[in-house]
């Protein structure tokens, strides 16, 4: 199969790569399981005694409530939710491009500069926006928060599964409290930054994006790479000798 192009002309209009169709599907496998086991895992945290909020759901579906729709939850939190997940990372580490990635997201020096320039323009002691990377600093901190989120959830997750499921007692009780701990930990870095990332997603400024060819073939229209990520999109247009 023939790479895709970082840049393109296309019915006169020009095209920088965002992400690959493939890594798009992964985020799409994170979506779907982080979200099940998101709502899934907020339904045991918040139980009353023998009932969870998932009850009347279970009810109005017409299942044998409580004890239903509680293993439906354990399915859904323990199963299905992971593995989609899991999926989705392998995926990603698959098919994305690694040396580019692991680049985007070590350069604090650069995204401490962009994000000092940025704050300068916010508060009108810069006229123009800053030329940014692939990257903006906070969508830096989200992939760090995903990747260390994952991990905490993921290790936990594992060792309570192990427990729950298999009756496996591999570690002395008090690390089952740490076990736990981690997992509350993991799920709250999603809860606090997860509504943040669908709000940004969905923010008006994004709309050019996701009405442009991203969701289907990873592509935005060079406008809006040169209003967002100028600094990267430079770069790909002094490469393949697009117009700057
Ligand atoms: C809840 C619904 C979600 C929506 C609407 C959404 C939307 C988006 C969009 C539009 C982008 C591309 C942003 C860009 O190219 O500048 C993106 C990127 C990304 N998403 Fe999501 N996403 C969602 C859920 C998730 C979940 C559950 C995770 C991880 C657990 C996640 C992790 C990421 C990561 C790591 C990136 C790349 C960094 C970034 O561009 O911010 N997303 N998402």
């Amino acid at each position: 199969m023939t790479a895709r192009p970082l840049y393109k002309v296309e019915g006169g209009r020009e095209y920088i790569l965002r992400f690959k169709p493939i890594t798009q599907l992964g985020h799409l496998f994170l979506l779907i399981g982080m979200t099940l086991s998101f709502i899934t895992g907020l339904a045991m945290f918040f139980k009353f005694g023998e009932r969870n909020i998932f009850d009347s759901l279970g009810l109005a579906l017409g299942l044998p409530a409580p004890n239903t729709s509680q293993q439906l939850i354990s399915w859904l939190h323990d199963w299905v939710g992971p593995i989609l997940m899991l999926i989705a990372v392998v995926i990603v580490l698959v098919a994305s491009d690694k040396k580019s990635g692991l680049k985007y997201i070590t350069n604090v020096g650069e995204a401490y500069r962009v994000l000092v320039e940025t704050a300068k323009y916010r508060f009108g002691k810069r006229k123009d926006y800053p030329p940014t990377p692939f990257y903006h600093p906070w969508q830096v901190l989200w992939v760090w928060g995903v990747i260390v989120g994952l991990l905490l959830l993921g290790v936990s997750g594992l060792f309570l599964v192990l427990e729950k499921w298999f009756y496996m007692y591999i570690l002395p009780p008090w690390w089952r409290g740490f076990m736990s701990l981690l997992h509350i930990i993991g799920a709250f870095i999603f809860f606090a930054a997860l509504p943040i990332h669908f709000l940004m997603g969905l923010f008006p400024t994004n709309w050019p994006m996701l009405k442009s060819q991203l969701l289907l073939r990873g592509y935005v229209e060079k406008e809006w790479w040169m209003a967002h990520h100028k600094a990267y999109a430079e770069e790909v247009l002094k490469k393949s000798g697009g117009g700057l």
